[in-house]
């Protein structure tokens, strides 16, 4: 079927079932643009707290359409693609959780949305990318424990002064770029800027002119005052970034970075949920409401 013939069933079947569509910035091209919402995941988690519709189509991975269920328990949350997860989320349970708590007494645990339902439970607070460095400033704590992702914490440890202990998780689709791949583009565009997600690995972060979540991105490469910009994140996020600022270049450090899981979703796919309404997310009562708690915290917390 064409595309655009899709993407208006989709938009008249949302409307008829009183349905929200997010997608995250990482999906198909033509998902986010099918959606009523594309966003970070701070973003999407606010949307889904504030909507008033009965559905919530999540385009994403499993982490995320579990943290609209959390926040919106009398909503039907879908994700069209139930095999949708998150590789970085799978490296850890709530178990290591409640080892780490024992570990170390009395220290908050900070942990990043891309984690599991059951791991916010256990957890003090929940961050994403774009407030990670205000959410583990605000529990004031001397000491903080980030789960999972490595990558991110020891970006939060060089913005405070506490103490940042860290789980050894990370984003396979980041931790894949290496440092001399940024080199090595950064000297076939002299001069272009690089920004990049603070899931890369430090060493790359230290070459990155500007380190955001996806959203963040978007707006400083619309802002950045150059015509090439480097951009160190998963490949989906270019669609929005080429129709934001359509006169700039926007170059990819390497090939490797795409998420399959980001991947699986397409525009069929949001057709049929929208259809059929299966594929619905739910979170066991008893772990909802403690992950609420997490989630809460930090959407209190805000943006950095
Ligand atoms: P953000 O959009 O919040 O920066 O998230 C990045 C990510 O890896 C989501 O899976
Ligand atoms: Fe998980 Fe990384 Fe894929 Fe995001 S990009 S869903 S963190 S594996």
């Amino acid at each position: 079927m064409d595309i655009q013939k899709l993407q208006r069933d989709i938009r008249a079947l949302a409307r008829e079932r009183n349905a929200v569509i997010l997608a995250h910035n990482y999906q198909r091209g033509e998902v986010q643009d099918v959606a009523d919402i594309s966003g970070d995941s701070l973003g999407l988690s606010m949307a889904a707290a504030k909507t008033d519709a009965d559905v919530i189509v999540f385009c994403g991975v499993h982490f995320m359409a579990e943290s609209a269920a959390i926040l919106s328990p009398d909503k039907t949350v879908i994700l069209p693609r139930m095999d949708a997860g998150c590789p970085m989320a799978d490296m850890i349970t709530a178990d290591d959780v409640r080892r780490i708590r024992e570990e170390h007494p009395g220290v908050p645990i900070v942990t990043y949305v891309n984690s599991s339902a059951e791991v916010k439970a256990e957890s003090d607070i929940c961050c994403t990318s774009a407030n990670a460095v205000r959410v583990t400033r605000s529990v004031g704590a001397p000491t903080v424990y980030l789960t999972p992702d490595q990558n991110l914490a020891q970006w939060v440890a060089r913005h405070t002064d506490q103490e940042v202990l860290y789980w050894k998780g990370y984003c396979p689709t980041h931790h894949r770029l290496r440092a001399e791949d940024v080199e090595r583009t950064k000297a076939r565009y002299p001069g272009a800027p690089f920004v990049a997600h603070p899931e890369c690995r430090p060493e790359v972060l230290d070459l990155a002119d500007a380190v955001k979540s996806t959203s963040g991105m978007i707006e400083w490469c619309r802002e950045v005052d150059a015509d090439t910009v480097i951009v160190g994140t998963e490949t989906g996020l270019f669609h929005r970034l080429q129709k934001d600022s359509p006169h700039k270049t926007f170059v990819a450090p390497s090939d490797a970075m795409i998420c399959p899981n980001m991947k699986l979703t397409s525009l069929e796919d949001v057709l049929e949920a929208l259809e059929t309404l299966e594929n619905v997310v739910t979170v066991p009562e008893p772990v909802r409401a403690r992950a609420v708690t997490a989630l809460e915290r930090m959407l209190a917390a805000g943006r950095d």
